[in-house]
């Protein structure tokens, strides 16, 4: 299994190009079911998740091309695509359940592996199913596996989501676009990479209009259009390197990014002291000033994103004080919290609330990864503590930081793969 060593205490300063979004790529390939006309996607991340999810649509039939030099997929399904996604492919990879919505709608069938749960909780996908059922699919659980079926079309109806899901709203927008009549979704996730589906499906040629503060109303359609389009920045890697330039004191410009997107994170941090100077596509951030506790809940876009909490928390051990941070999406997303406190840091657990003490020096240690966003918080904090720290189970880092250990070596950062 591979590690990652890292020897701390080092300044990071240079520039970083910020790659293409993981969790936007991830729904435009599953959408990419839906037509028969050539599409092509330009800037995507080359990362573990999107190369599972080229091999479920290889899987599926699907004629995909991915080219890691030029970071483009290029498709186009002539043939009738298969209907089935195997579970080796889903266990690792959760939103490969996506391919649910637009192969039930396309293809009327569909047998789609339970994605199951993962370090951070449960991950149900009852809304998902419940939103298909409504829209006329009947749909059955049986050995591990979502059995769907529609005798003719899937039927637009009302969706009222319970709650703010990306992927529920991800997979029954995709199933909207082909579905017979209007679908009117609401209370609907908001996050740029929903935003970012959204703007390729109509490049696709479906109808889509946002209604109100969560709502989308999609018309059904019969034909689709061939289509290009370049994935939006990946915000969450942004922030991770934000705030690795802040912990080490650095001074980093990061590129290729759109500061509007992130103004929750760039306003938060700049209350704690930060330093962030905006331009149109890059920022530049750096950090002298003591940093300032702060609270935060995590909440759906355009709040604080959950994604970013882990990495957070490191900033906070740096702070002047206590800062306290609520997760208030998942049940199960603090495993990174007894790592940290392995490393000296001072982190108190109440419910889904983590009470961080400041001013606390962090050891180099060896240190296990749980989960994607995890593992990248052991990397921040090896980056400022002092002397060495191994961090293993790398493959979850994999999953979605394109290439982390050249971006960080380049601004200064000694930090190695261990094969
Ligand atoms: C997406 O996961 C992201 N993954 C996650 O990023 C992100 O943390 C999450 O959204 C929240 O922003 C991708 O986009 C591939 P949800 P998703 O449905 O869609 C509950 C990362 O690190 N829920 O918005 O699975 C659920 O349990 C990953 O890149 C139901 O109860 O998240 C959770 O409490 C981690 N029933 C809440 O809603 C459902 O049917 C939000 O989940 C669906 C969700």
């Amino acid at each position: 299994m591979q590690k990652l060593e890292i020897q701390g205490e080092k300044k990071l300063y240079g520039t970083i190009e910020i790659s293409g979004s993981k969790n936007a790529t991830l729904p435009i390939l599953a959408a990419t079911i839906l037509t028969n006309k050539k599409v092509v996607i330009s800037n995507i991340p080359i990362v573990k998740d999107v190369e599972t999810m080229v091999e479920l649509l290889r899987t599926l039939g699907s004629t995909i091309k991915l080219n890691k030099k030029s970071k483009k997929i290029e498709i186009l399904n002539k043939k009738n695509l298969k209907t089935f996604a195997p579970y080796h492919l889903l266990k690792t990879m959760r939103a490969g359940v996506l391919v649910l919505g637009p192969l039930l709608s396309k293809y009327k069938i569909a047998k789609v592996s339970l994605p199951g749960g993962c370090a951070i909780g449960s991950r149900p996908i009852n809304f998902h199913l419940s939103a298909l059922k409504k829209m006329g699919a009947n749909i059955k659980i049986k050995n591990g596996y979502i059995i769907a079926s529609v005798k003719e079309n899937l039927k637009g109806c009302l969706i009222k989501f319970p709650k703010v899901s990306v992927g529920a709203t991800e997979n029954v927008l995709i199933a909207s676009c082909l579905a017979k009549g209007k679908t009117s979704l609401r209370n609907c996730s908001l996050e740029p990479e929903v935003g970012d589906l959204i703007i390729f499906l109509k490049k696709l040629g479906c109808k889509i209009k946002k209604v109100g503060k969560r709502g989308f109303d999609v018309m059904g359609i019969k034909k689709l259009k061939p289509a290009k389009h370049k994935v939006i920045f990946d915000r969450i890697e942004t922030g991770t390197y934000i705030i690795a330039s802040a912990l080490t004191r650095g001074h980093i410009k990061i590129k290729n990014i759109s500061p509007k997107i992130i103004s929750t994170e760039i306003s938060l941090l700049k209350k704690m002291g930060v330093n962030i100077i905006k331009k149109s596509n890059y920022i530049v951030v750096s950090c002298l000033k003591k940093l300032k506790s702060t609270s935060i809940v995590t909440k759906p876009y355009p709040g604080f994103p959950t994604d970013l909490q882990a990495q957070m928390t490191v900033l906070m051990t740096r702070a002047e004080g206590i800062s306290k941070i609520k997760e208030s999406i998942f049940e199960n997303r603090f495993m990174h919290v007894s790592e940290l406190r392995r490393m000296g840091a001072q982190i108190d657990i109440k419910g889904n609330t983590a009470k961080i003490f400041g001013n606390s020096k962090l050891n180099g240690a060896e240190v296990m990864a749980t989960d994607l966003r995890a593992s990248v918080c052991l990397i921040l904090a090896g980056l400022v503590a002092r002397n060495k720290t191994v961090v293993n189970r790398i493959y979850h880092l994999d999953r979605g930081y394109e290439k982390i250990e050249e971006k960080l070596s380049k601004c200064g950062a000694q930090i190695k793969r261990l094969r």
